[in-house]
């Protein structure tokens, strides 16, 4: 089953990376491709979910994207729904003037978080066991990034918190009367209250499915998540009984954020704990996990983050699996197959060193075969076929 999806029919990238000028035509199945350490794999991931973030997966800096000696890279795709209808996406970005261009169909949306999350697309990244086995912040970056694109009003409250969070620091860095910080605290607890419950409500509405996909994945364990919170801890269900829970936080830690100048209560210091069954107990998958458990966790979250997208958009992701499949092991990478068969998905593209690191789907002219068959449509189905590239110092070839 493939239910509405995005696909991305055609993607232009100008000194982008390792790009000097790429253009490429994607079928609705998607792409395998395949190269060397350095070729440009991951540059070309980064480039198609850029369009739906603008901004490097990685979390490189803007300026990194630019092709070394240029002065602006530009990045275009068309994409069509399950209806037909076509958007294209485009960005631009030039270090001298730190200008980020952004246009829809040519036109530019009245704010870049207007045109978030336009694609629906989700990546798949070795780096990502780092939200597993990395601090808080790499899992609060998870949330928040899941949470801005499909939650409506998320990123506005984000904002508005950081905002808040600066000057308030600021304040308390230079020692202003309790008067003067008071003005600030009732904007941190309202915008902070509407992160709080929106967090804990994914959680609550994931957490089953994320210990179900560890399951699957894993084979040894269980695991679940749990949502870690100054404000959530007592149950807080709305967005005024999380305010108040912070608001009650907030006054209990005023001595000590006078002494240390910095803001010690709100969902800035939140986590997203994964807690894996240990006997009778829970220990932190972070600390206790093995490698491969540490990676499965990382799977299971980035499906979740799937699942999020077709509950909030109705429809299912472009998958962009960069390089996975070579870190685990053949029975993780069969189960983790099975699931995106088993799921229905929308278009997928996959890069990898070699070309027997992936058992692919139909090739142009061959049976189906092989019980890996990367989850990617049937023949019987009569969808296009998986085109199959081979990359090399930022080119493209069949
Ligand atoms: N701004 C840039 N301009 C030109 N080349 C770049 C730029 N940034 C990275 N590269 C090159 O891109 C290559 C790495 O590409 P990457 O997509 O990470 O490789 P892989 O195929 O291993 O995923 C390196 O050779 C690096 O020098
Ligand atoms: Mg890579």
């Amino acid at each position: 089953m493939t239910s509405a999806a995005v696909v991305c029919t055609e993607l232009l990238l100008r000194n982008f990376r390792n790009f000097e000028e790429l253009r490429l035509e994607l079928p609705p199945a998607g792409a395998a491709i395949i190269g060397d350490n350095g070729s440009g794999k991951t540059n070309l991931v980064e480039a198609v979910y850029y369009l739906e973030i603008f901004r490097s997966f990685r979390g490189a800096p803007d300026e990194q994207l630019v092709r070394f000696g240029e002065d602006v890279f530009f990045i275009r795709g068309r994409f069509r729904d399950a209806t037909g209808r076509e958007t294209e996406v485009a960005a631009a970005y030039e270090p001298r003037t730190r200008t980020k261009r952004v246009t829809l169909d040519g036109n530019e949306p009245a704010r870049l978080s207007d045109a978030l999350g336009l694609l629906g697309a989700v990546v798949f990244s070795p780096s990502d066991v780092q939200i597993v086995a990395g601090g808080p912040g790499e899992r609060r970056r998870f949330l928040d990034i899941v949470l801005s694109l499909n939650v409506p009003g998320y990123v506005t409250a984000l904002q508005r918190y950081r905002h808040v969070l600066r000057q308030r620091n600021a304040m308390l860095r230079a020692e202003v009367s309790g008067a003067v910080l008071e003005a600030f605290d009732e904007g941190l607890v309202q915008a902070g209250a509407r992160l709080v419950v929106d967090r804990a409500r994914w959680v609550a509405e994931h957490a089953s499915r994320f210990s179900e996909l560890f399951r699957e994945i894993g084979d040894d364990g269980s695991a679940t998540l749990r949502y870690h919170s100054d404000a959530a801890h007592a149950g807080a269900a709305t967005e005024a009984e999380a305010a108040t829970a912070l608001r009650e936080r907030l006054a209990r830690v005023a001595p000590r954020e006078r002494e240390r100048g910095v803001t010690l209560a709100g969902p800035h210091r939140d986590d997203l704990g994964l807690i894996m069954a240990a006997g009778e107990h829970g220990v932190d998958l972070r600390q206790y996990g093995s490698g491969g458990q540490q990676r499965t966790g990382a799977i299971a979250l980035r499906l979740v983050e799937a699942d999020t997208i077709l509950a909030a958009r109705g429809r299912r992701p472009l998958v962009l699996l960069d390089d996975v499949f070579a870190e685990l092991d053949p029975g993780r990478s069969r189960r983790i197959i099975r699931l995106f068969r088993e799921g229905g998905h929308g278009q997928v593209a996959l890069t990898a060193p070699k070309d027997t690191d992936v058992e692919l789907g139909p090739r142009a002219g061959a049976p189906w075969s092989g019980p890996a068959a990367a989850g990617l449509p049937r023949p019987e189905t009569g969808v296009a076929e998986v085109a199959r590239w081979r990359i090399a110092h930022g080119r493209i070839g069949a």
